[in-house]
């Protein structure tokens, strides 16, 4: 079957992470990401990929830092509730009924009961006429205790980390499983 060009987002599963950020005046903004990829491993650079109109795009213009969320399953709720468009004096930590979960190295707070938590400094930003690449360095990476290992890996059947696919009736929510023969 032939698809259209646009429903690569059906055939390339993406995570889904929320992104968190402040402001320069030090408002909490939070948002779901989906454009989201590591850039070849085992480098330490993520990149993502922003609209041009978005909050989370100006703050990590303005600051130069941002944190990688990667939420659960049962954070779907919060996850719709900060895809919504607030304006900018809004803490959206607040509105989602987020708690923080303190930074190491950077000023944005991560989001408590996530997965994991990737703190990121600005390493580049590649402008384009609709959309722009963010690049990142991943400067302090820390995985929840309550799913990962004394190694470092992560039980992801039981910490269901949000993931998605969009088809031609917009986006399903789903998560990793072992797969294996
Ligand atoms: C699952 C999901 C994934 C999304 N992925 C992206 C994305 O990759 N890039 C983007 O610019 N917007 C994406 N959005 C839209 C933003 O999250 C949404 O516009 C949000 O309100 C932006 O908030 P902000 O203005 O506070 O940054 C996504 C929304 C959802 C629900």
């Amino acid at each position: 079957m032939i698809l259209k060009p646009n429903l690569r987002g059906q055939v390339l599963p993406m995570p889904v992470v929320l992104i968190s950020t402040v402001s320069k005046e030090g408002i909490r903004n939070a948002a779901p990401w989906g454009c989201i990829m590591p850039i070849l491993r085992p480098l330490d650079e993520i990149a993502i990929a922003s609209w041009l109109k978005r909050d989370t795009l100006e703050n990590i213009r303005d600051t130069g830092e941002f944190v990688v969320n990667v939420p659960t399953m049962d954070m779907k709720e919060a996850v719709d509730i900060c895809a919504k468009s607030f304006p900018p004096e809004t803490d959206e930590f607040e509105e989602a009924g987020l708690l923080p979960h303190p930074s190491a190295k950077v000023k944005p707070p991560g989001i408590a009961g996530c997965v994991a938590w990737m703190e990121c400094e600005l390493a580049e930003e590649i402008l384009r006429e609709k959309y722009s690449l963010i690049v990142g360095r991943v400067v302090h990476l820390e995985g929840n205790d309550d799913f990962f290992d004394e190694k470092g890996g992560m039980d992801f059947e039981r910490a269901r980390p949000m993931s998605m696919i969009v088809g031609p009736d917009g986006v399903c929510y789903t998560h990793p499983a072992r797969g294996g023969l």
